[in-house]
């Protein structure tokens, strides 16, 4: 089994068989520990929360592929808390996407003039491409053609799949008694094929309860209760 990436939290190995093995380390992303689902930095170093976080990936990717929704999962071996994925290649060198409900956390930074925090948005979907130094910017459909990271067509293909994967976290979210916010996802190639890819943990999205952002520890809790 060889390493070939140190995530922020989690590493990534290849296995024998081809596929990749994603080990969930105990780290939230953050700043000073406080927990961003935004940030690039590590925040928080979290007893267990690794486990947590694959338990709860594994219940969404579950749901997805119920719904028929291609993801990379494959197994997932909770007590060392690994999953094993098909592997994928990144957009570029890596692509976020997000899809919001309600405008919070850099949403809120960007567009605060115009718009009130936690004011309601219509399943917005936005990306953003990985690069840290240069502080994770906003990318456009064109801007995306433009530097030839995807197509049109693909643009268009991952913000429906975005719409349709967070109905289903949000439903979820809304059951377990919380109110949905936003929500951080990957897509990469498998093959030809535009998978979603990563996780989705509560580290990867925000909800609220009583008015109040709800910390990851408790959002987990309460996915998986
Ligand atoms: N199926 C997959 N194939 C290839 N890479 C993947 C797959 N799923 C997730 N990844 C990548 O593995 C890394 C996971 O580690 P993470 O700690 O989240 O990294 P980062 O610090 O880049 O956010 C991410 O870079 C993510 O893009
Ligand atoms: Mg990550």
């Amino acid at each position: 089994m060889k390493k070939i990436y140190t995530g922020k939290t989690k590493d990534v190995y290849e296995l024998e068989n081809g596929n990749y093995m994603l080990q969930f380390k105990d780290d939230m992303t953050g700043e000073n520990g406080v927990f961003d689902p935004g940030a690039n930095t590590v925040g928080a170093h979290i007893e267990g929360i690794g486990r947590e976080n694959l338990r709860v990936s594994v219940k969404f990717f579950e749901m997805l592929n119920a719904a028929g929704i291609k993801t990379h999962y494959v197994s997932a071996d909770i007590d060392n808390a690994t999953m094993e994925v098909l592997p994928a290649k990144p957009f570029g060198k890596g692509l976020e996407v997000i899809c919001r409900y309600r405008a919070v956390g850099s949403f809120i930074r960007r567009y605060g003039a115009y718009i009130e925090d936690g004011a309601k948005l219509p399943a917005y979907v936005e990306m953003t491409i990985k690069d840290d130094d240069r502080g994770d910017p906003l990318i456009t459909k064109e801007g995306l053609e433009v530097l030839g990271i995807m197509t049109g067509e693909q643009f268009d293909a991952i913000v429906k799949a975005t719409k349709e994967i967070t109905a289903i976290v949000a439903a979820e979210v809304e059951k377990a008694g919380a109110e949905f916010y936003d929500i951080k996802f990957e897509f990469g190639f498998n093959g030809q094929e535009v998978i979603l890819i990563d996780e989705i943990a509560s580290g990867n999205m925000r909800a609220y309860k009583d008015g109040k952002t709800l910390e990851p520890m408790d959002l987990t809790a309460l996915l998986l209760k």
